[in-house]
This record gives C-alpha cells, sequence and structure tokens, in this order.
C-alpha cells in the first residue's frame, strides 16, 4: 500500500491524496491582478495531473503587498470574479484548491514607496522600505480581513497565510528585521502580534468547515541572532489555538543567501519538530522530487502531507507517472488517462 495515495481530511474538506503543489508565482498577470487564461490552464493542468492539494501563487492583500505588478490581488471586489473561475477549475479537474494571500513587505518590487516593520533593506541590491506606522499596521490586518471575507467569495476550499520567507509577516516576527520599539517589535510576544492578530481577523470571516493554513519559515536562516525552531514551535501553539489547521512548513528568506546546506527534502527535519512538539498536521517542502523520498517521508510521520514545486513546473503529470510506477490507480477527473498509464497494448 502506498502512502502517497491515502486522503487527508482537515475540517470537512478532503484532500485525495498527500501530494500538494507548492505556492508558486509565475508572473503571468497584468497589471490589474486579475486572473487570465495562463492561470486557469496552468493549475487545470496540475490539479488534471492528479495532485490532491493545489495552493495558488501569492495573491497581494494590498497593491504595495505585490512581489511584481504581474501579482495576483484580492484588495478589489473586481477581483473575485476571476479567482472563483480558478477555484471552479481546480475543483471541476479534481484537486481541492488553497487561495495563498501574501503582503510581500520590503521584498516588493513594484514601483512606489513599499513597506516593512523596520526601515531596513532586505539585502544590499535592495530599496530601504518604508518603515510602517501604528495606524498602517492596524489598517493591515483590516486588508487582510476584508481579502478574507472577498476569499470566501471566490468558492476556495482552502485558505492559507503566508508568514514565510522573507514577506512582511516573516518581517515582522524575525528580530532580524523588526527593530521596532512599540507593541509590534521588541520582544516575541510583540513580534508575533501582527500575525496573530490577521489570523484572528481572518479567522473570524472563513467559514469553520472550512481549513486554514499558515506558512512559516521554521528559522530564518540569515545568519546569527534569528528566529530559532524552538520559538517556532511555541509560536505554532498559538497559531493552533486561534484555529489555525495546518502550518506549512518552510525555511529561509529573510535574506538573498540560505545559510544552510541545500540537498533533498533539506526543510523535513523542522516539519517534524514541528509537528510532533505542536502536534499539529504539517506540510513540508524543499527538493522533493521523488516518490521514494515523499512515501518515506510520510510513513515515518514527519510529514502529513509534501509540498512539490519545481518539479511540478518540470511535469504537470508527475503523480500519474508515480501511480503508473507504484501500480495505483488513481482516481482522476478524466478517467482516460487510465489508458495511458497501463500496460503495453496497443491504443486504441
Ligand atoms: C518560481 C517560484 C515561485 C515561487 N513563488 C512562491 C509563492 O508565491 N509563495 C510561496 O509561498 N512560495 C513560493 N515559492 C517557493 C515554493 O513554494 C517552494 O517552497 C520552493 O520552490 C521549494 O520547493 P521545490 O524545491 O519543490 O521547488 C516559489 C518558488 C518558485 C521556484
Amino acid at each position: 500500500m502506498s502512502s502517497i495515495f491515502e486522503p487527508l481530511t482537515l475540517r470537512g474538506v478532503a484532500i485525495k491524496n498527500r501530494i500538494a503543489m507548492a505556492p508558486m508565482l509565475m508572473y503571468t498577470g497584468n497589471d490589474d491582478g486579475k486572473v487570465t487564461d495562463l492561470h486557469l490552464a496552468h493549475y487545470g493542468a496540475r490539479a488534471l495531473g492528479g495532485v490532491g492539494l493545489i495552493t495558488t501563487e501569492v495573491v497581494a492583500v494590498a497593491p504595495s503587498g505585490r512581489i511584481s505588478e504581474k501579482d495576483l490581488g484580492l484588495w478589489d471586489n473586481g477581483q473575485i470574479e476571476g479567482l472563483r473561475r480558478l477555484s471552479a477549475m481546480i475543483r471541476n479537474c479534481g484537486a481541492v484548491g488553497c487561495l495563498q494571500l501574501a503582503h510581500a513587505g520590503r521584498k516588493s518590487q513594484v514601483s512606489g514607496d513599499i513597506y516593512a516593520p523596520s526601515a531596513l533593506a532586505h539585502g544590499d541590491q535592495s530599496r530601504v522600505p518604508q518603515e510602517l506606522t501604528y495606524g498602517e499596521i492596524k489598517g493591515l490586518v483590516k486588508a487582510y480581513g476584508a481579502s478574507a471575507a472577498r476569499a470566501v467569495e471566490t468558492g476556495f476550499e482552502c485558505l492559507e497565510i503566508h508568514a514565510a520567507h522573507g514577506y512582511l509577516i516573516h518581517e515582522f516576527l524575525s528580530p532580524l528585521s523588526n527593530r521596532r520599539m512599540d507593541d509590534y517589535g521588541g520582544e516575541r510576544e510583540s513580534r508575533w502580534r501582527l500575525l496573530l492578530e490577521i489570523v484572528a481577523e481572518v479567522r473570524s470571516v472563513w467559514p469553520q468547515d472550512k481549513p486554514f493554513i499558515i506558512r512559516l519559515s521554521a528559522e530564518d536562516k540569515a545568519g546569527p541572532g534569528g528566529s530559532t525552531v524552538a520559538e517556532t514551535v511555541e509560536l505554532v501553539a498559538r497559531l493552533k489555538a486561534a484555529g489555525v489547521d495546518m502550518v506549512s512548513v518552510s525555511a529561509g528568506g529573510l535574506s538573498p543567501v540560505f545559510d544552510g546546506a541545500i540537498y533533498p527534502g533539506y526543510q523535513v527535519d523542522y516539519a517534524e519538530q514541528v509537528k510532533r512538539e505542536a502536534a499539529i498536521p504539517v506540510g513540508c517542502n524543499g527538493s522533493i522530487t521523488s516518490s521514494e523520498l515523499v512515501e518515506a517521508i510520510l510513513r515515518r510521520e514527519s510529514a502529513d502531507i509534501v509540498y512539490i514545486g519545481r518539479e511540478l513546473l518540470r511535469n504537470p503529470f508527475w503523480l500519474l507517472d508515480v501511480a503508473r510506477t507504484m501500480g495505483v490507480e488513481a482516481p482522476l477527473a478524466i478517467p482516460t488517462y487510465a489508458r495511458a498509464t497501463g500496460p503495453y497494448v496497443r491504443g486504441h
């Protein structure tokens, strides 16, 4: 029996297997933040390929929170309709859709002012951001709530907040990027405040029967003095109490250089520690490209679901190949695809 093809249920939502498509920004939007045909084809292909959970790329809660002008957005009601089509496309192609809400913070490359907890640039080549005022932070919490309310209208089954990889929320969590002296900086309780307020705001509008995921960097991997995985475990316990159902455990992104080794599954240990110590379902990711490694991660109970990124860019039908190799009959949105996964017989 294969663990990969066992379903996973989060709240009321059943995911048909343990493979998730990692969120990946494709830079295929227009400047209005709306879904295009390319988005529909891109995500539809991976859903037809049998992936259980499809996470969208970053969807910005504010125009200044976009990574690029080509990002998706959900700061305006006019952006709901395209995302509704996208969620239906993913569902009709057989997968559960998860919308990732984000704010790029100081890593935004859009023109105009960019914002962060403190006026510290991401790297030598980066612009110096404006330090957010207290009132602007309160406004951001409301922006997340308003985007989450619109996300309800899009019909996505699952919602994720991107709090990893050095974007705005992560910038608040880390002492390396947050030098504020007010309620939102200093001791870790204060650095965690923005995320905890956003989680409370979002959970109050996001339906009780739908899963809510947070993506975190377990460690900053940006040199000495950053957040530790032990602190992340304590943060996750707070998130769990606030109604978060799963944590997508990643690492790094706070600085341009990743301070650590990179090899297949290099971030799995973080996921395993968070799962064990905070007793919450977790997803893991990081250079995972083989079904053997996925199977080992699931059997060892290091994670509940495995996020695959670039391998699914190379091959949207990766999971169909895995099913064929393992001799598993995977449920397919287009059952006729099974004619291409059987033994060597004449096609007709
Ligand atoms: C082109 C590209 C775009 C990405 N965009 C996002 C994103 O929008 N949100 C996010 O949380 N992570 C993003 N990531 C990180 C991936 O989700 C994933 O963590 C990373 O690629 C490692 O997984 P992999 O080794 O399987 O590719 C992106 C990665 C790539 C390669």
